[in-house]
């Protein structure tokens, strides 16, 4: 989950650099919560059997490959990133799979996504919302591929609200989680920008007041573990009603 803001190259390489402990480290850090947020992602996302669905910024794979036991023989997953060193695990992975020829991982910028407009059904992304470097671009080329009626869904860290849990959070952030990834993956300062990066992203009321913005409609957002997590979903309008 850690982070750079700001810097495209910095970022691709922080987690060319830490993909080997990525899953590990996440499991760790979240105490396994990160399953649950996962989980319930994807039950937000509007994927169905035979569904074309992208994930954005999809790393080491691990909602992509979730999408796929829902999308089935009939359906395809297309996980885009732009570390190739996230990829390369996720490819890894991927080859064990059941669905696995229904699943392709390619190697693309958020930005500057390489599809036709109106392709998928429904689209994710996973902690990536946070990691690019243009929030609103990356939100207008997800709604440009989406068909019209299609959702997204987007899981992000976001700004827990009770006072003491709050503070007690943010101590974690600090101090916790740079020294597990000192631990577990050798790379503390890798895992002192996911404190940078969370503390810098917008509060989630704002991120759904940026999904309406952007011409999303049905904008909802689902707090997670008191707002240590947040998912928003929103659905691309059946015709455009803004230029981006
Ligand atoms: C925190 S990881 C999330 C990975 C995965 N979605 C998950 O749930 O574990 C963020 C990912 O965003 C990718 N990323 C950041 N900016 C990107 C961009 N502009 N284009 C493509 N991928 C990007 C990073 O390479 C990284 O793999």
């Amino acid at each position: 989950m850690a982070a750079t803001t700001g810097n495209k190259e910095l970022t691709r390489d922080l987690f060319n650099k830490i993909a080997p402990h990525y899953d590990f480290v996440n499991s760790l850090a979240s105490f396994g919560r990160h399953h649950y947020w996962r989980r319930t992602l994807i039950e937000l996302s509007g994927v169905f059997p035979g569904a074309s669905v992208l994930d954005v910024c999809c790393g080491t794979g691990m909602i992509t490959f979730e999408l796929a036991q829902k999308t089935g023989c009939a359906g395809k997953v297309i996980g885009v990133d732009f570390a190739e060193g996230m990829l390369r695990f996720a490819r890894g992975k991927r080859d064990y799979l059941r669905f696995r020829d229904r699943i392709e991982l390619i190697t693309a910028d958020a930005l500057d996504l390489p599809f036709a407009d109106d392709t998928f059904d429904c689209a994710v992304i996973g902690y990536g919302l946070r990691n690019v470097t243009d929030l609103r671009r990356a939100l207008l080329e997800i709604k440009r591929v989406l068909k019209p009626g299609g959702k997204l869904a987007s899981l992000e860290l976001a700004h827990p609200n009770p006072p003491v849990f709050k503070d007690i959070y943010y101590f974690y952030l600090n101090h916790w989680i740079p020294l597990l990834g000192k631990l577990f993956a050798g790379n503390r300062s890798a895992y002192l920008y996911l404190n940078k990066s969370v503390r810098e992203y917008p509060h989630q009321r704002r991120i759904t007041q940026i999904f309406e913005e952007l011409g999303f409609l049905n904008t909802q957002c689902l707090e997670l573990t008191w707002g240590i997590a947040a998912i928003h979903v929103g659905t691309k309008p059946m015709f455009n009603n803004i230029k981006g």
